[in-house]
């Protein structure tokens, strides 16, 4: 029987979503990778266990996460929520829906009303679940009337199956038609869910990060670490116990030398502020005020007590900054 730790909300921050009253915590976990059927239960479970005696409580999903098959994540945290059920109301579960889930014309990838009205429950099934607290429309389709995607969000809220709803992987056109909508429908829109970190800025480049914080919406980033190279893993080498080293990622033919002595360069800065790289890498996200919370994804629990380990030092000198920036360009 898991009892949560009673220092939970000693440390970790919480920042306000946008103009919402949500309130995420400035690290979230995301079950994107070894939450499927494919991994030990028992390190899935103590790393949910780990988060949430961290002050964690902010937990993302989607309906095709998991491996071998799509669902299995949510199966497998409906498993550990079992033994949680006494803190249901001290978490916000999300789970979103958008790419290829199921055969036929309805669970491919798309936006419509069937797919997202009938994905979430089946989300809510596998969850064990009544509502989730975020449902997202997970990548935007160009083929599906935005008016028809707002309005099967706006429903779910309506329904009483989610909380908020979110948008992930829309530019900032693109969020700014769907904002539109939203705000005639009343739609508590308050989650902008892109990809984001020291090697990847094209939230900065596309100024949504910009829009978003001028329009109340907070964003969660995805991948803050860039699925791991911003971490102590590969400064020396590839290790087989990797997500790169074992394939798991498109990402892996950009680890080439130039990559792997930017890394160290940056790992020198991090170690001069008394932080690792990934705690760097974090709190450099977070440094960005549009930034409600970072989603990171994890293998074993020691990762994400080093990861949460970031709230200790989030603030940057000038100084480092424009160090950071010389690296980066
Ligand atoms: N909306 C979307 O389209 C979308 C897309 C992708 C992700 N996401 C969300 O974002 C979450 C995070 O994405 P991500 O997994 O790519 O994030 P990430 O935090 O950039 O990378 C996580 C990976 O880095 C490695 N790692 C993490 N901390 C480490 C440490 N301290 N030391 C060494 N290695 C460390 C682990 O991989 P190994 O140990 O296995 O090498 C871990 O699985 C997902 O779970 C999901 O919820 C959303």
């Amino acid at each position: 029987m898991y009892i949560a730790s009673e220092k939970r909300y000693e440390k970790m921050p919480y920042r306000r979503c946008g103009r919402s009253g949500l309130r995420l915590p400035a690290v979230s976990l995301g079950l994107w990778q070894n939450f499927g059927f494919k991994g030990v239960f028992a390190n899935m479970e103590a790393m949910v266990h780990t988060a949430f005696d961290l002050g964690v409580t902010h937990f993302d999903l989607a309906n095709n996460y998991g491996n071998p098959y799509n669902g299995s994540a949510e199966e497998n945290f409906g498993r550990i929520l079992r033994d949680m059920r006494g803190y249901r109301d001290e978490m916000i579960i999300s789970t979103k829906a958008g790419y290829e889930m199921w055969p036929g014309s309805y669970g491919d990838r798309n936006g419509s009303r069937k797919y997202l009205t009938a994905s979430l429950d089946q989300s809510l099934k596998r969850l064990g679940l009544e509502y989730v607290d975020v449902y997202y429309h997970h990548i935007f389709d160009p083929n599906t009337p935005l008016e028809e995607t707002a309005l099967a969000l706006d429903n779910a809220v309506r329904q009483g199956k989610a909380l908020y709803v979110g948008v992930s992987n829309y530019g900032r056109g693109q969020t700014a038609e769907i904002l539109k909508i939203f705000k005639e429908l009343r739609t508590p829109f308050v989650l902008n869910q892109p990809s984001y970190s020291m090697l990847n800025r094209w939230v900065e480049g596309d100024g949504l990060d910009t829009f978003c914080l001028e329009n109340g919406i907070g964003l969660a980033v995805f991948s803050p670490l860039y699925q791991g190279f911003l971490t102590n893993k590969y400064l020396n080498g590839v290790p087989q116990d990797s997500r790169v080293g074992r394939g798991e990622t498109w990402i892996g033919n950009q680890l080439d030398e130039k990559m792997v002595a930017r890394l160290n360069r940056l790992n020198d800065i991090a170690q001069s502020r008394g932080q690792t790289l990934s705690q760097m890498a974090l709190a450099w996200v977070l440094h960005n005020e549009a930034v409600a919370t970072v989603l990171i994804g994890a293998s074993r629990p020691e990762q994400i007590i080093e990861n949460v380990g970031c709230i200790e030092r989030l603030d940057f000198t000038e100084e480092e900054i424009l160090k950071i920036e010389e690296i980066l360009k």
